[in-house]
């Protein structure tokens, strides 16, 4: 059971993190300044409200004669509209700005996962990753949004609110000024201690949950064991714990909102003491103590809202760190600047010659090789050991030999989605990483061990490999992979919906599709980890036929199960511990009486029998 995964909150505020985030919304200029505007407009309007009350008094008590009561009114009636519109506006933008930013920050990620290479993805559990990075992009958005709205709407406030004060009497504004400081030092640490109240009552009862979950699933066993009593005291210790944190929880609650309103009444408190006093000696109006009145009443909510913003965003730093983290890593397999500038340099010549790459050079791939290629995933763990191998256009090598040997791994390094840490490989005789990254992969036609297909129709999957392939270039290439007629037995052919990743197809279905896909991109080097056991001997038959017509005139790398694919190769190479224990033809090979001799008369006898039972059968 996945139990909710809680962060934990950051003391230090990290700007330069926040910063860079914040720079998403930067880049909404229009919006941000709409969203500023409306929000010091609604705080001005705001901070002004208690005045038509003071005016009106005034007017009342016959100490203001030079207006009548209607210009309170139609200022309250103004103000009212003015807020309406501000609290329009801000909603309106508000809304914009967050759902912007988060597609900013979602795009950016998303693309930074695509161009990262292969490694990344070896110590990152992909599947977390996304997941979490959506619900991370979807919280910073929200907070840049709101908290961004909070803290100009709260500062704006409380500064209009001084302001208007100050003109109206700067000694009583004092005294309500006076609170500001131990009000916003309470929200600031009540705020903390309820955040961190509330996520410890998350966290027993997610606690509960599991424990719930694992009883029932578990509850034969638990009746054999005899453990109902020891299950039972352990929820009880998870109920009391739960209990004493909710607890704390309510507590901080309950004491906090008393501190704040007792703080809030002192003020005016002393106001109306003072005032009061004021007022009788005259020297200040019975209006300008009722709106201080008011004020001293009204700095509780903006500094609650900007105490908020900051417990949010110290709680939400761990977010922000894991996809800034992943903003900032750079890709370590990418074009060099010598590669990017050649790539520049031969777009600018706009040269129309099909001979030539992207990059300039030759786009022919006339052979590859690896020279004295060394190769590690962790380091002191090397898996290729000074590796060589020549091979030319039209061969084919099959690749064969005990699981974890670095078959898989040598036709990544292959297709550079890793590079040897030593050695090279090189293409034409020159090293591919003076070729375009970019270039290299599109000539490579690849079918994956456990290969991947989209969501979408069958037809959509295979034009993948070709977006301006026809319908009929899409058959085509099916029929050669041997694929066209389990498609066309299928309900709606070539437009049957396959389901998330292909779930609808059987694995060796799933391989006939990316064989198509792969084909119909007409790639120079073909790569194939074929799928051990997903395609039945009969089918076996079928793709054989279509593969001799994919390798002709390509460099092909098989990694091979069967034995149809091996015997049908130019070489036929042994891998075991990252190196070549044996190399050469079926005969060759079969003469050396090595691996492969034992790996023919154990695995491919077998086959071969089946095979032969098979036909006879038909
Ligand atoms: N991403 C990775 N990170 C760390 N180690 C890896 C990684 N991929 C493979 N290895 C290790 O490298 C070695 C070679 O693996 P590789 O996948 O190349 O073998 P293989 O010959 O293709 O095996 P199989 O026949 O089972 O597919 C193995 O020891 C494996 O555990
Ligand atoms: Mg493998």
């Amino acid at each position: 059971m996945q139990t909710e995964e809680i962060d934990e909150i950051r003391s230090k505020i990290d700007l330069s993190l926040w910063k860079q985030i914040f720079g998403f919304a930067l880049g909404h200029k229009r919006i941000l300044t709409w969203l500023t505007v409306s929000a010091l407009s609604i705080s001005l309007t705001e901070a002004l409200f208690p005045i038509p009350t003071k005016m009106a008094v005034d007017v009342i008590q016959g100490k203001a004669t030079d207006y009548g009561l209607w210009l309170p009114s139609a200022l309250f009636a103004v103000l009212t509209v003015s807020l309406c519109i501000g609290v329009y506006y801000f909603i309106k933008h508000a809304g914009s700005i967050s759902y912007h930013v988060g597609h900013d920050i979602k795009r950016e990620s998303f693309k930074r996962l695509q161009e990262l290479e292969f490694a990344f993805y070896d110590s990152q559990p992909t599947g977390w990753l996304i997941s979490r990075l959506t619900a991370d992009c979807d919280r910073l958005s929200r907070i840049i949004a709101w908290g961004f709205l909070d803290i100009v709407w709260g500062t704006g406030f409380i500064i209009a609110m001084a302001i208007v004060m100050l003109i109206l009497k700067w000694q009583l504004a004092l005294i309500v000024l006076g609170t500001v400081p131990p009000l916003i030092v309470i929200s600031l640490y009540f705020k903390k201690r309820l955040l961190e109240s509330s996520r410890e009552v998350r966290k027993e009862n997610a606690r509960i949950t599991a424990s719930y979950n694992e009883c029932i699933s578990g509850v034969k066993t638990t009746k054999t064991l005899g453990r109902e009593d020891l299950n039972l005291r352990e929820f009880e210790g998870m109920s009391q714990a739960m209990e004493s944190a909710s607890n704390r929880n309510a507590t901080f609650g309950a004491v906090y909102m008393p501190i704040v309103m007792t703080i809030g009444s002192a003020g005016a408190g002393i106001v109306l003491w003072y005032g009061g006093k004021q007022t009788l000696a005259s020297a200040i109006e019975l209006g300008t103590l009722i709106a201080f009145i008011n004020y001293a009443g009204s700095f509780f909510n903006p500094i609650n809202q900007i105490a908020s913003v900051f417990t949010e965003i110290q709680s939400a730093q761990a977010a922000g760190e894991r996809v800034t983290g992943l903003l900032n890593t750079k890709p370590k397999i990418v074009d060099s600047e010598t590669v990017v500038a050649k790539i520049e340099a031969h777009s600018k010549a706009n040269s129309k010659d099909e001979k030539l790459a992207p990059d300039g050079h030759e786009m022919e791939i006339q052979s590859i090789e690896f020279q004295e290629a060394s190769f590690f995933y962790k380091e002191n763990e090397p898996i290729l050991r000074s590796f060589n191998l020549k091979v030319e256009q039209g061969q084919t090598v099959a690749l064969v030999g005990p699981s974890g040997g670095g078959k898989s791994t040598i036709v990544s390094i292959l297709s550079r989605f890793y590079e040897p840490q030593n050695g090279e490989v090189l293409i034409n005789g020159l090293d591919y990483r003076q070729r375009s990254l970019e270039w290299l992969q599109s000539q490579l036609g690849i079918v994956l061990q456990t290969p991947h297909l989209f969501s979408g129709t069958i037809r959509e999957n295979i034009r993948y490999g070709n977006l301006a392939a026809s319908d009929q270039d899409i058959e085509q290439a099916a029929t050669i992979v041997n694929a066209h007629s389990f498609i066309s037995n299928l309900e709606n052919g070539y437009d049957t919906q396959i389901g998330e990743g292909g779930a609808k197809l059987s694995t060796g279905e799933k391989q006939l599709v990316s064989f198509a896909r792969a084909l119909i991109a007409d790639p120079q080097v073909f790569i194939m980890d074929e799928a051990t056991s997903s395609i039945d001997t009969e089918a076996e038959q079928l793709i054989q036929k279509g593969l001799q017509k994919v390798f002709d005139g390509r460099i092909s790398f098989v990694i091979a199960h069967r034995l149809s694919t091996i015997r049908s190769a130019d070489v036929i190479l042994v891998i075991k511990g990252g190196e070549i224990e044996e190399q050469g033809d079926h005969e060759s090979l079969m003469e050396k009486r090595g691996y492969y001799h034992k790996l023919y008369t154990t695995q491919f006898k077998r086959e071969r029998v089946e095979t032969v039972l098979n036909s006879s059968s038909n």
